[in-house]
């Protein structure tokens, strides 16, 4: 597989409905080495393809009166978030239901495709993963991420148990293969070992404060430790016991400046590389307001910078990979990186 890595962030959901098969088909079509599914869990136990468990902003949930009654509020990761979540659900009921455009403002193009494709399980993408394998005669890796693995315990439930299922099932649980699992969390990362699984994993890290700034298993149960406290020397040896990898936010590897312009790379490549961990940082996107001022064309945030700009910055640091929602932006950076490294 070539490297570095350009992974598809929710398939290529810059041009599609993040987390479907549509997105993941033309990640691939675009030359993407890795298709990413995020995975939360179903009333009865199904992994299916969402970021996070509730679902209004990622499908049409809200025009289905049926359902009108199941809309709640709960407590996830120790923020209040109304609407309707995965687990009040059956996997026959949320096929009824299906996909819609998360940023309709940024992307209104891909709202073009809004209500044409169902909620994905991860059974599916597993098996699309191995069609699109054998269409475009290359190898196609799959990254995907438990999400929210405590909450989903805490209402008696276990993402770790299918999945290493599933992996297993698939051909996939093997050191060699294709195959990363991701997770904000600690405990899950070190569950699926006593589970038998026996592919990568890799721990993500985000820059951001507030109640979700550290790996939640452990801050709910008091451990003062956050992200930027894992991002550290001592935190990344302690990563290299349990996982292979990390996946941090983009701006632990290049920060921004106080004014908004990209700043200098940190030693965090580096570091991680010393103790066995590969790097694959977050979220590459075309729109200029997910990018350090340096890149913007003009003034509207919606607006495409210089995103390829942006990529050839971050692949001189080093990094193994780079999560893109514009995975053909991602290849051809990789394209410039490797003629002017
Ligand atoms: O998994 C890498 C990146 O996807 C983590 O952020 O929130 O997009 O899942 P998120
Ligand atoms: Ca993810």
């Amino acid at each position: 597989m070539p490297t570095p890595l350009v992974v598809a962030h929710r398939g290529a959901s810059g041009y599609r409905p993040e987390h479907t098969i549509g997105a993941y088909e033309l990640a691939v079509a675009m030359g993407a080495d890795y298709i990413e599914p995020d995975l939360v869990m179903t009333k009865d136990g199904v992994l299916v393809d969402r970021h996070e468990p509730e679902i209004s902003g990622t499908t049409n949930v809200a025009d289905h009166p049926e359902f009108a009654s199941r809309r709640a509020t709960k407590k996830l990761d120790g923020v209040d978030v109304t609407g309707w979540f995965t687990e009040d659900f059956t996997l026959a009921e949320l096929k009824t239901l299906r996909a819609k455009e998360r940023l309709p403002k940024v992307r209104p193009h891909n709202t073009l495709y809004d209500g044409r494709e169902q909620v994905p399980t991860f059974e599916e993408v597993l098996t699309l993963r191995r069609t699109l394998e054998k269409k475009y005669r290359r190898p196609i890796g799959i990254i995907p991420e438990i999400k929210h693995s405590t909450y989903f315990h805490d209402q008696g439930l276990n993402p770790e148990k299918p999945f290493v299922e599933l992996v297993r099932a698939h051909g996939l649980n093997r050191r060699s293969a294709p195959m990363w699992l991701q997770s904000f969390e600690i405990t899950n990362l070190k569950q699926v070992r006593r589970l038998g699984y026996k592919g990568n994993s890799t721990f993500l890290a985000w820059t951001g404060e507030g109640p979700l700034d550290g790996p939640y298993d452990l801050v709910s149960k008091g451990d003062p430790r956050r992200y930027h406290d894992w991002m550290t020397p001592t935190g990344l040896k302690e990563i290299s016991r349990f996982a292979d990898g990390i996946g941090p936010e983009k701006f632990f590897v290049i920060p921004k400046k106080p004014d908004g312009t990209l700043g200098a790379p940190t030693s965090l490549v580096g570091d991680a590389h010393r103790v066995g961990l590969k790097v694959v940082p977050w979220t590459f996107r075309n729109e200029n307001q997910f990018m350090a001022k340096d890149f913007w064309n003009g003034t509207d945030p919606n607006a495409y910078g210089k995103a390829i700009d942006e990529q050839v910055a971050y692949l001189r640091t080093g990094i193994d990979g780079l999560f893109t929602d514009n995975p053909d932006t991602g290849v051809v950076a990789r394209e410039e990186f490797r003629s002017r490294p």
